[in-house]
């Protein structure tokens, strides 16, 4: 993103002053207004270092998922400001905070959000069509972040013709198809199985250790929990527990 920013040091700059990878200040949320306002979130400070795992925890409602969609460039808090190395994501415009979010972070969803009538290849492929990158060099791409899931073979299979773990494996790698540095992951385990959600950690543990993607995931489960190296808490809004394993 360019060269540091002079002013607003984030939170603890880390050696070398160099600031976190992500940073949330003081970050308030509220959804409404008046008495039918909601705060969501309540004055969180969050700081993510690059190749962290971080498990996000809490009750329904705790502000989790709207945590997520702060980081993801998705929401704007109400109050409070995010950081990105350094740069405060409140001055940049719509058009390229759109482009930031593309470029740099890879979203997965509880629900597996694909299309349905169409090709693992053809999904995975999706978000280069709005990067503007040809059919060919899509579907090379997409038969890349196939194989890296696990899948390789499955390029032609339709949505309907995977299972629930082989489509939460195509939204993975739909997610890491741009080479994303930073991959959200909202409840991905929550549709699947235990024995599929230990295969979903595993690949989200293998794209951090192997590939320095930096993952922060929301799970209830405490066994997907576990394999992060950070477990952050929410409660009511507010981050409870931050530790390192
Ligand atoms: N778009 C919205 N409009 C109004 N209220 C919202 C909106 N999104 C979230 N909220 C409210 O904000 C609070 C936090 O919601 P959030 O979705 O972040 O919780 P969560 O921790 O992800 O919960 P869950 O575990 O059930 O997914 C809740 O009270 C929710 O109803
Ligand atoms: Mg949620």
């Amino acid at each position: 993103m360019g060269s540091p920013t002079d002013g607003h040091p984030p939170g603890d700059a880390g050696e070398g002053g160099i600031p976190p990878l992500l940073s949330l200040r003081h970050v308030t949320k509220v959804y409404g207004s008046g008495g039918a306002a909601v705060r969501a979130l309540d004055g969180i400070d969050l700081d993510v270092q690059p190749g962290e795992f971080v498990a996000i925890t809490g009750a329904s409602g705790s502000g989790k998922s709207t945590a997520m969609s702060i980081l993801g460039c998705l929401e704007v808090p109400s109050a409070g400001e995010y950081f990105i190395e350094g740069y405060p994501v409140q001055d940049l415009s719509a058009d390229v905070l759109a482009a930031l979010r593309n470029a740099r972070f890879g979203f997965v969803f509880q629900q597996f959000n694909l299309l349905t009538r169409t090709s693992a290849l053809e999904n995975v492929g999706m978000p280069l069509v709005y990067g503007g990158v040809g059919a060919r060099e899509r579907a090379r791409r997409a038969a890349g972040a196939l194989a890296v899931v696990g899948l390789a073979g499955r390029e032609a299979a339709r949505t309907n013709e995977l299972s629930g773990g082989e489509q939460q494996r195509v939204a993975i790698a739909r997610a890491i198809v741009n080479g994303p540095e930073i991959v959200l992951a909202d409840e991905p385990t929550g549709n699947l199985d235990s024995k599929r959600g230990a295969e979903i950690m595993r690949l989200l543990a293998s794209l951090n250790r192997d590939d320095r993607i930096t993952v922060i995931m929301v799970t209830h489960d405490a066994g997907c929990a576990a394999y992060a190296s950070r477990q952050v808490v929410f409660s009511d809004g507010k981050v409870v527990t931050d530790g390192r394993a």
